[in-house]
């Protein structure tokens, strides 16, 4: 049985020697060790030994055993050890070579826009406002003099989260926000630029886009304040040559209330297929700020009055670069994106 034993060991050291493979290494361990192995096998039978020879074996067997796991562990260890610099060599990064060009983008042409007439107001002493997306009733509809029942409620649906609670559907609440705060202090001279939401989506409406509400309060503030500074903006942004025209519309938070209209940027105001051969464009809706919206904001109107517009940014980018679907400002297609 010593013989066998040692022959076990050496037939099994060899095997272990030879193989490269974690699977086959697994087998061999099995194949000598295991429940059915071949030294188990010899612990089985040692009943067949005398009483003598019993722990001599027993010993060994169980030596033979210790030294067959180690060999093992030992080509475990040279296996992993073997397998770890492979990797090492097949990834390792070679830092001299040249890098990947990050892509870099230019800014979105609504930003281009939006930060152009920014710019312009600026420069006419207006500072910048801001409001929540997320807008109550209140500062929505009721207190721009447009109750629960009115049916200027129908042209700006909206994406309600409670009853009380929306989506706003212009920047016209920042006028109340912004009041409320500064009043009765005057001169007031503000944008609001910001995102805005409504129940519309086709190639001119967007269910999302963007506003810029302007808005002054002072005393002595005319229509004329109101014309002089939209033909201004409207120079800057479109060229010198550009006249605008108010005509009378209806804004349940203005009286009067006019849509403005700027000359046709294509045809310069002869007609063309683009105005529908009128030689004019509607770009935004604007009026004197009602006196009732003024008291409620904390205004005496008898005090102070104050003109307010209120521009589509989209609108306006849709005619500074000639664009006909204004869903293409929102697709995410590069080749469009990369013409700004
Ligand atoms: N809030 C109006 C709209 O979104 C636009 C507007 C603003 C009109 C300010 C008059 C004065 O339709």
């Amino acid at each position: 049985m010593k013989e066998q034993l040692q022959e076990i060991k050496k037939r099994a050291e060899k095997e272990i020697k030879s193989t490269d493979e974690f699977a086959k290494l697994k087998e061999i361990q099995v194949k000598y060790l295991g429940k059915k192995g071949e030294i188990t096998q010899v612990l089985r039978s040692m009943g067949k030994l005398s009483k003598e020879d019993r722990p001599f074996i027993g010993k060994l067997a169980n030596q033979v055993k210790d030294e067959i796991t180690e060999i093992i562990d030992k080509r475990k260890e040279y296996l992993e050890d073997l397998e770890k610099d492979k990797r090492y060599i097949s990834e390792r990064i070679d830092v001299t070579l040249p890098g990947i060009k990050p892509v870099i983008s230019q800014l979105h042409p609504l930003t281009l826009i939006m930060n152009e007439i920014k710019e312009i107001f600026l420069g006419m002493g207006f500072t910048i406002a801001d409001g929540p997306e997320i807008e109550t009733d209140y500062y929505n509809f009721e207190a721009l003099n447009i109750p629960k029942e009115h049916p200027a409620r129908d042209m700006q649906d909206s994406f309600y989260i409670t009853e009380e609670i929306l989506l706003r559907t212009h920047t016209s609440p920042v006028q109340i926000r912004t009041m409320e705060r500064v009043a009765p202090e005057v001169p007031l001279r503000i944008i609001a630029p910001g995102k805005v939401y409504r129940r519309d989506d086709d190639a001119t409406h967007s269910p999302m886009f963007h506003q810029v509400e302007g808005f002054a309060v002072d005393k002595e503030i005319s229509m004329g304040d109101l014309k002089g500074t939209l033909l201004t903006f409207a120079r800057q942004m479109f060229g010198k040559d550009l006249q605008i025209r108010l005509r009378p519309s209806f804004f349940p938070f203005t009286e009067p209330s006019a849509e403005v209209d700027i000359s046709c940027v294509i045809c310069r105001g002869d007609g063309c297929r683009v105005c529908g051969q009128t030689g004019w464009m509607e770009i935004l809706g604007a009026g004197m700020i009602h006196p009732r919206v003024l008291e409620i904001s904390g205004y005496d109107p008898e005090k102070v009055t104050g003109y307010a517009f209120g521009m589509g940014v989209e609108r306006i980018a849709m005619l500074k670069y000639s664009m006909d679907d204004l869903r293409l400002f929102f697709t995410n297609d590069l080749r469009m994106l990369e013409q700004f």
